[in-house]
């Protein structure tokens, strides 16, 4: 499987994640504060619910249902009630256009 191209970078506001999936693999995609883009798993580890619908705060998304905030970077929670790690994808910028390889995830420890 190949790098797709998910969205255009100028669709991405900063600090605010954006749902997309690729190939059927749903994921969540962040312009952090510093102009990096994250792309990690979409669904929670603890209840199945989307967080792209959360909020990110510096380098997390924190989830909207009972709080546990998942580092962009690692995909790890840092807190409880989530425990399981989501994946994160290696992102590559093309101009103005955002790939992702969803075969591809950084390796989260
Ligand atoms: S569903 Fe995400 S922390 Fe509970």
């Amino acid at each position: 499987m190949s790098a797709t191209r998910i969205c255009a970078l100028s669709e991405l506001e900063q600090d605010t994640a954006l749902r997309v999936e690729v190939e059927g693999v749903p994921m969540a995609v962040v312009l952090d504060g510093n102009g990096e883009v994250h792309a990690i798993g979409d669904t929670c580890t603890h209840g199945e619910v989307s967080l792209a619908e959360g909020f990110v705060d510096g380098d997390t998304l924190e989830c909207w249902a009972h709080g546990s905030a998942f580092s962009l970077t690692t995909g790890h929670p840092l807190n409880l009630p989530a425990y399981e790690p989501v994946p994160v994808y290696v992102v590559t910028i093309e101009g103005d256009d955002v790939l992702v390889d969803p075969a591809v995830t950084r390796p989260t420890n």
